[in-house]
């Protein structure tokens, strides 16, 4: 069969991004241009400065990643674009521009759930991963665990009913004084900490598979504060350490339980929370205990890029599944029934 080319846009947040992908596993180029140190000035993205960064940076973006790829516009066989969930600005501006460059140049245009993409990160650096199996999709936005029964077919077993986990990261590195973004500050900080110093609860949900995090992120702020009344200094370490651990717990013993209830032969995770050491280590090994296969992306591909929706795209490229250009941004996109 012919080899199938796509080109992966992805604008949903902070993060102006394409990607060539040949036959959905192939990565012959990434290129992302974050704006974390704008939106560092203000603690967190605003959505109104991404959507004009979006817009000042996508045509060069992915005239890069053509040119990192060594491919012309006429070897793309397809344009895929995160069309949703996301903020919405930014949503419009990729796909408005994947919209004229798909029609500019008489190709297929498809746009892509940005969580199925975290999930299809998995396919480019483990060939033999294949549906079915389990995946755990942590980011900044979303918290939800998903069997995948075929490429492009998920079932939502769990998801948060609050905060993400993401999300609890990076409140809680704000108020330790970490900064944004907080995950990945946390997850240095807590290597000098010590995660039994503080005991915190591990939240649970009404749902058998789903997740809380605000008691949690509660706890942390009653503690802190109770310290600053007592005049007591704070580990910033331990908090961090302690509070990494919670999180963990709870991502992992859910996993754990839906994949004895399962049988699923493999786990993946995915996501911008995929990328915490403690996570990696801890949901490997609860998979290696299990004799279930491990699956994780490398960490540049866990946080936002084009290639995890090139590879996406690619499944529904096979599928004949493509848009129109009546295709929207949609803020609350679902990835499967029931958010
Ligand atoms: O997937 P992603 O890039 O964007 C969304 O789709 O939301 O995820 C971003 C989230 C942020 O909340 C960030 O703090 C978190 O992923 N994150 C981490 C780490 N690296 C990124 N959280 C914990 N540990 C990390 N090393
Ligand atoms: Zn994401």
């Amino acid at each position: 069969m012919k080899d199938v080319i796509i080109l992966g846009i992805e604008s949903s947040c902070d993060e102006t991004a394409a990607s060539v992908v040949k036959n959905g596993r192939e990565m012959l180029s990434n290129v992302i241009s974050s704006q974390i140190d704008i939106h560092t000035l203000y603690g967190g993205v605003v959505p109104e400065i991404a959507s004009r960064k979006h817009v000042e940076r996508i045509s060069q973006v992915v005239e890069e990643a053509l040119k990192d790829a060594s491919v012309s516009r006429e070897d793309i066989d397809a344009v895929a674009v995160t069309n949703g969930p996301g903020l919405i600005g930014p949503l419009l501006t990729g796909v408005s521009f994947a919209k004229a460059y798909a029609y500019g140049g008489n190709r297929p245009l498809i746009g892509i759930n940005h969580i199925e993409g975290h999930v299809c990160a998995n396919y480019i650096e483990n060939p033999e991963l294949k549906p079915p199996f389990m995946c755990l999709i942590v980011s900044g936005g979303h918290t939800h665990l998903v069997r995948v029964t075929d490429y492009g077919e998920y079932t939502l077993l769990g998801r948060t009913m609050d905060d993400a986990a993401g999300e609890a990261f990076d409140k809680i590195a704000r108020v330790i004084g970490l900064g944004y973004p907080g995950g990945p500050k946390i997850d240095k900080a807590a290597n000098e900490g010590d995660p039994e110093a503080i005991s915190f609860p591990r939240g649970h949900a009404k749902g058998e598979y789903d997740f809380s995090f605000s008691g949690l992120k509660s706890a942390v702020l009653n503690y802190l504060n109770s310290c600053e009344m007592k005049g007591e200094k704070i580990s910033v370490p331990d908090v961090a350490a302690s509070f990494q651990k919670a999180v963990v717990d709870v991502l992992v013993g859910n996993a754990e339980k839906a994949l004895r209830e399962y049988g699923d032969k493999n786990f993946a995770i995915a996501g911008g929370v995929a990328s915490n050491s403690a996570f990696r280590r801890e949901m490997e090994k609860a998979c290696n205990e299990m004799g279930v296969g491990f699956f994780r992306p490398s960490p540049v591909l866990c946080t936002d890029n084009g290639a995890m929706i090139a590879s996406a795209g690619y499944y529904r490229f096979l599928k004949g599944e493509f848009s129109d250009l009546s295709l929207n941004g949609v803020a609350d996109l679902q990835l499967c029934g029931d958010q």
